[in-house]
């Protein structure tokens, strides 16, 4: 993905009109060098965006001049107009918003790669979600609920946690409580949950580790305290648990396959409008820096979008 410009269109390119774009924790770390994938500066930073095509390439068959679409990019959505492959695209559906739309993507596949895919969570089963109001950690409850699970997630300040309860979770507790690992046993009658789902990283996931019940699956989606945990190698044998690592995009990237049916079933779930983003900041594309200063204050919850 480039940057706005006026270049030609390569055959499978096609060029958006930016109405919205999300703002994704990886954003603030590209900015910093210290994500995995690491342009050379300068660079337009935004890795998913919202907009209607204003062109396409001449080996673009499913999408025409007027498509309203959500467009995962590799960079630089946070612009005017941005250039996408046609292969990532997807319609943008009449329940989402364009501020819906460009909000969707990142997490709408983290959550499905790690619940259906590495934690493979069942109907009746429980699911921790830990910073359970951000971006991914909203998208895991909501894909839970959808799925049938039990959710429960955790926040940092109240006002999160009423978020994630209305987002479907049926409880929500503060990483702070002091009886945070008895209140999360007790709401699994003693059992201990089934999947941990940890966006965060650092003493929170350690203390997950011990809410996590026999054979569970521990999934490592991010570090966004910035710590990264080291886990007990004795402890996982103890509890019988799984301790998963993912990568959402580079899953799909190296397998096409698996790349193919998760577009799919995206698609389907962009349908039915399952994992609807929740969306507390927007600011105008001048005052995009207040959005990273906002996501660095941990003000946001859910999603904040930029408005060229
Ligand atoms: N593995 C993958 O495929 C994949 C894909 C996308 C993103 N990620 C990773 O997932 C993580 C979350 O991404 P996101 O876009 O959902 O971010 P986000 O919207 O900012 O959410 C992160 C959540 O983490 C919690 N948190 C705890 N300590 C924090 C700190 N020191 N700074 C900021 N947040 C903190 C916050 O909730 P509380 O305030 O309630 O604690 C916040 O809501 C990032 O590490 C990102 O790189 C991984």
């Amino acid at each position: 993905m480039q940057a706005l410009s006026a270049r030609p269109l390569e055959d499978t390119e096609v060029r958006i009109a930016v109405r919205a774009a999300g703002l994704n924790f990886p954003d603030l770390l590209m900015t910093r060098g210290g994500y995995q994938f690491r342009p050379d500066p300068p660079f337009v930073p935004g890795v998913e965006a919202a907009g209607d095509i204003l062109e396409v390439g001449p080996g673009v068959t499913r999408f025409a001049k007027g498509d309203r679409v959500i467009a995962p990019v590799r960079m630089g959505a946070f612009a005017e107009q941005a250039v996408a492959l046609e292969d990532a695209l997807f319609h943008l559906p009449d329940c989402f918003s364009y501020e819906e739309g460009a909000s969707w993507f990142v997490s709408a596949t983290t959550a499905w790669h790690a619940l259906n895919d590495k934690g493979q969570i069942k109907p009746g089963e429980t699911l921790l979600v830990l910073g359970a109001s951000g971006g991914v950690g909203m998208a895991a409850v909501q894909l839970g609920v959808h799925k049938g699970a039990r959710v429960i997630g955790l926040a940092s300040t109240q006002a999160k946690a009423d978020a994630i309860r209305a987002a479907g979770a049926e409880a929500a507790f503060l990483n702070d409580q002091p009886d945070l690992i008895e209140a999360v046993k007790t709401a699994t009658q003693g059992r201990g949950v089934d999947v941990v789902y940890d966006p965060v990283g650092g003493p929170l996931a350690m203390a997950a580790t011990r809410m996590i019940g026999w054979n569970g699956r521990f999934l490592i989606v991010g570090f966004a305290s910035g710590d990264i945990p080291n886990f007990p190698a004795n402890h996982a044998l103890i509890k019988g648990y799984s301790i998963m690592g993912l990568r959402a995009g580079e899953a799909v990237r190296r397998d096409p396959d698996l790349g193919r049916r998760t577009h799919e079933a995206l698609s389907l779930l962009a349908q039915q409008g399952v994992m609807r983003p929740h969306i507390s900041h927007r600011f105008s594309l001048a005052e995009a820096n207040k959005a990273f200063e906002a996501m660095e204050k941990r003000e946001i919850i859910g999603r904040a979008v930029i408005l060229p």
